[in-house]
C-alpha cells in the first residue's frame, strides 16, 4: 500500500504532536525532580519514553508504507508549574487534545477511503483511552490528597504507586507477546 499525500500529511502532523508530548513530559518529569518527588518525576520520564515510542511508531508505518517521515522541529515545552496539581492538570488537558487529535486523523483516513491506517490508529485510540482513563483518575485522587500537610509527601507515593503497577503492566503484556 502506498499513502497517500494526504494521509502522509496527516500522519506526519501526529508525528509532531507526539514528539511534543514527549518533550513536555520530559520537562515536567525534570520539574518534579527539581522539587523533590522522585515518584512523580519517574513516572513523568517513563511517560516521556512512552510518546517518543508513540512518534516511533507512526515514523515506522509512514516509512513502510512508502512515504517520508518528517522529523519534527519540537517548541520549548513549560519548564515551570505552580504545583504538582497543576503539572498534572496539564497533562491530562493535553492528553485531551492529543485524543481529538487521533479522532480527526481516523476521520480523515475514512474518508480518504484508507482502511488500512485507520486500522493501524486504532491502537492509538485504544491507548489515548487509557491515557485519558489514567489522568482522570490520577488527578481525582491528588485533588482529594491536597497540598496542605504532607500532602505533596502522599501524591508522591500514589504517583509511585502508579508508575510501578505500570511497570508490572507493561512487563506482563511483553511476556504475553513472547
Ligand atoms: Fe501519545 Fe499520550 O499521546
Amino acid at each position: 500500500m502506498i499513502l497517500s499525500p494526504t494521509i502522509e500529511t496527516a500522519l506526519n502532523k501526529q508525528v509532531a504532536m507526539e514528539a511534543a508530548a514527549s518533550q513536555k513530559y520530559l520537562a515536567m518529569a525534570c520539574w518534579a525532580d527539581v522539587a523533590g518527588l522522585q515518584g512523580c518525576a519517574r513516572f513523568l520520564y517513563s511517560h516521556s519514553d512512552e510518546e517518543r515510542m508513540h512518534m516511533l511508531k507512526l515514523v515506522h508505518y509512514i516509512s513502510d508504507a512508502g512515504g517520508k517521515a518528517i522529523t519534527p522541529m519540537v517548541e520549548q515545552p513549560v519548564l515551570d508549574y505552580e504545583n504538582i496539581i497543576q503539572l498534572f492538570e496539564k497533562a491530562y488537558s493535553n492528553e485531551l487534545k492529543v485524543s481529538a487529535a487521533i479522532d480527526e486523523l481516523v476521520e480523515i483516513c475514512v474518508q480518504n477511503k484508507d482502511k488500512q491506517t485507520a486500522n493501524f490508529l486504532q491502537w492509538y485510540l485504544d491507548e489515548q483511552h487509557e491515557e485519558e482513563v489514567l489522568y482522570r483518575n490520577l488527578l481525582d485522587r491528588i485533588r482529594l490528597i491536597g497540598l496542605q500537610d504532607r500532602g505533596l509527601y502522599f501524591i508522591d507515593k500514589e504517583v509511585e504507586d502508579l508508575y510501578s503497577q505500570k511497570q508490572a503492566t507493561e512487563k506482563k503484556k511483553s511476556k504475553g507477546a513472547e
